[in-house]
């Protein structure tokens, strides 16, 4: 037995010794350019899957998935994945290298040095990492780690929003979300657009929706006031008129020398005092008017002009008045940023910070606006056709079989385009043939998911291009149709998600969009500046929203938003 263990040792040396000639000259993987290590994607993601390294030297770091020991405790086989892609690598650890017990619990960070080697035959492996050297590790307590081994919904993952992205499907939207976004920036600059950075803090609303998260100072400046005042309370009313007084007899004071004809040295001694007296009582006076709480104004509002800003202000709803600006001088621009919404959707596709694309296009109507969200959609598709396999791959068995093939549906079949008007005809007749909506369907609804989704689902099976909506729906910045009942806007409809976009082309005409603003019940003065754009060279435009996560949402086929962005914020919930 023991004699065979030789043969078999010599055997493997033997081995060893000819992958390495194999290798040549360039014996180390070359590492990460950044990084002391090499990244396990540019080991097993090549097109042999890693075979034509084997003999080479390599440094690899990354969390153990699975670990074991094995042959009576003589090496452990750890399966380490550092997030560079979706695989594995399996790394061999003989006992005289390390203590393995330490080694194999799941989540433990190791860093190895070893040189791979091509398993046995039949294995699902490539290759795999013999570490000749333990250069750390990042122990963990299996007792205590909040994600053992075993199957943990996503649901339970949100608990722990810190530690989840070391899930293989975490992490695997990570890199379609970074790929995502990568496309975005590629598709927008190579169509010749300036990526803008619209404000996150603003004072306009621009949905006009009333959905803002406010933006203050006054309620921590009232409360650090409040325990200011508990320890050092403010003067009585007795101080204030003691510290008058004291004002008084120095003027006093100075008066009578005066009268007298005193020196000049006693007369500025006392004007001296008068002056520290006078300075003290506007202290007292001052410290006097405090009063804990939100400060007012005399007819009993909020005095917005002792906030931070002197002014009200909000998280951003959308960056879209703002890159109007933008769009009125440069004529295509984008911006892409979080956007904050406090509406009470305890949904499964709204959150209450997103992330938003928001192209603007000058001397473009509604036709080019439609054209040009096709045309992003269908690049982003191609893009995780052509860059993502791998993680779309990974998605597709675990969560939604259908997903690969309706990215290439999407990426090369015209969208469906519909008027509002149409696809109200066109619910109506199902509701007649017996579909069930619970909403009820009438020309002037806003068109509910429910509705959105069978007209994308059921209906057409494809993404779908509503447009020219009743103007009572819209947002008054969208440009009145010549009907004078419906707006040039527009919603990109798509299956398992209903609205992924939201846009419109914009009222340019000065006359009507001051009416439009005033109809719908809004204050004109937060909009003076926007109206400016019309006042003076006014232009045609056009723009979108295209929410992010709701991107992600349709290409993976996850069935919560919430799982989609890292640190996901809605009701109830702000985790870290
Ligand atoms: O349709 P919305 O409200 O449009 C706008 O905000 C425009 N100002 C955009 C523009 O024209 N520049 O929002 C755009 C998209 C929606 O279609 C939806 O995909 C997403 O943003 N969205 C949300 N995503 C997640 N959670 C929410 N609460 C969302 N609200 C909107
Ligand atoms: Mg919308």
């Amino acid at each position: 037995m023991i004699k065979d263990l030789g043969l078999c040792k010599a055997a493997a040396a033997a081995e060893e010794m000819e992958q390495v000639a194999a290798a040549g000259e360039e014996e180390e993987v070359p590492k990460a350019q950044f990084s002391d290590r090499v990244p396990i994607r540019s080991i097993i993601s090549r097109g042999d899957g890693g075979s034509g390294l084997a003999g080479r030297k390599a440094r690899v770091g990354g969390w153990v998935k699975t670990g074991r020991k094995a042959d009576k405790d003589a090496f452990a086989f750890l399966e380490i994945n550092d997030g560079s892609c979706a695989g594995n690598l399996q790394v061999i650890v003989e006992a005289s290298v390390a203590e393995l017990g330490q080694l194999v619990p799941t989540g433990t960070c190791v860093v190895v040095d070893g040189r791979l080697k091509l398993p046995p035959a039949g294995t699902k492996q490539k290759i795999e990492l013999r570490a000749d050297k333990l250069l750390h590790v990042g122990s963990v307590d299996p007792a205590k780690y909040p994600l053992p081994k075993i199957r943990l919904t996503l649901e339970f993952l949100r608990d722990f929003v810190h530690l989840r992205s070391r899930t293989n499907t975490i992490s695997a939207v990570a890199r379609i979300r970074n790929a995502l976004a990568y496309a975005t920036h590629t598709f927008f600059n190579k169509e010749g657009f300036l990526y803008v950075h619209t404000p996150i803090i603003t004072t306009s609303d621009c949905e006009g929706a009333g959905e803002m998260f406010q933006v203050t100072t006054l309620l921590s400046e009232a409360e650090r006031l409040e325990k200011e005042l508990l320890q050092n309370p403010p003067p009585t009313e007795v101080e204030v008129e003691a510290a008058r007084f004291v004002v008084q007899e120095k003027g006093e004071v100075v008066s009578q020398l005066k009268a007298a004809k005193a020196s000049k040295q006693e007369i500025g001694a006392a004007v001296d005092q008068l002056k520290k007296s006078k300075e003290s009582l506007a202290k007292v006076e001052e410290r006097f008017k405090l009063k804990p709480g939100i400060p007012k104004k005399d007819d009993g509002k909020v005095d917005y002009g002792k906030d931070f800003f002197a002014r009200q202000a909000f998280l951003t709803v959308s960056g879209q008045l703002q890159v109007e600006s933008y769009v009125c001088a440069l004529s295509s621009v984008y911006t892409f940023g979080p956007t904050f919404r406090a509406e009470n959707s305890h949904t499964s596709r709204h959150l209450a910070e997103f992330w938003m694309v928001e192209p603007e296009i000058a001397f473009a109507e509604l036709k080019d606006d439609m054209n040009c969200a096709e045309a992003y959609v269908k690049f982003m598709c191609q893009w995780l056709l052509d860059n993502c396999l791998e993680d779309m791959q990974f998605v597709a068995d675990k969560f939604d079989k259908g997903c690969i093939d309706r990215l290439k549906l999407v990426a090369s079949t015209p969208f469906i385009r519909v008027t509002y008007t149409e696809a109200v005809e066109i619910l109506e007749d199902a509701v007649k043939n017996g579909k069930k909506f619970e909403n009820e369907v009438k020309w002037g609804i806003d068109l509910a998911s429910e509705h959105e989704r069978y007209l994308t689902e059921v209906k057409f099976q494809k993404p779908v291009i509503v447009y020219n909506y009743p103007k009572e729906i819209k947002a008054f910045y969208m440009r009145l149709n010549d009907d004078l009942k419906t707006v040039a806007a527009m919603d990109v409809l798509v299956p398992k998600v209903g609205e992924l976009i939201g846009g419109s082309q914009r009222e340019e005409r000065y006359d009507v969009i001051q009416s439009r603003i005033k109809d719908m019940g809004l204050p004109l003065e937060p909009y003076e500046w926007y109206l400016d754009l019309r006042r003076y060279g006014t232009v045609k435009h056009s723009g979108f929203g295209l929410g992010f996560e709701r991107m992600i949402l349709f290409a993976t086929g996850l069935e919560n938003i919430r799982d989609v962005i890292p640190f996901p914020r809605y009701p109830g919930r702000a985790d870290l």
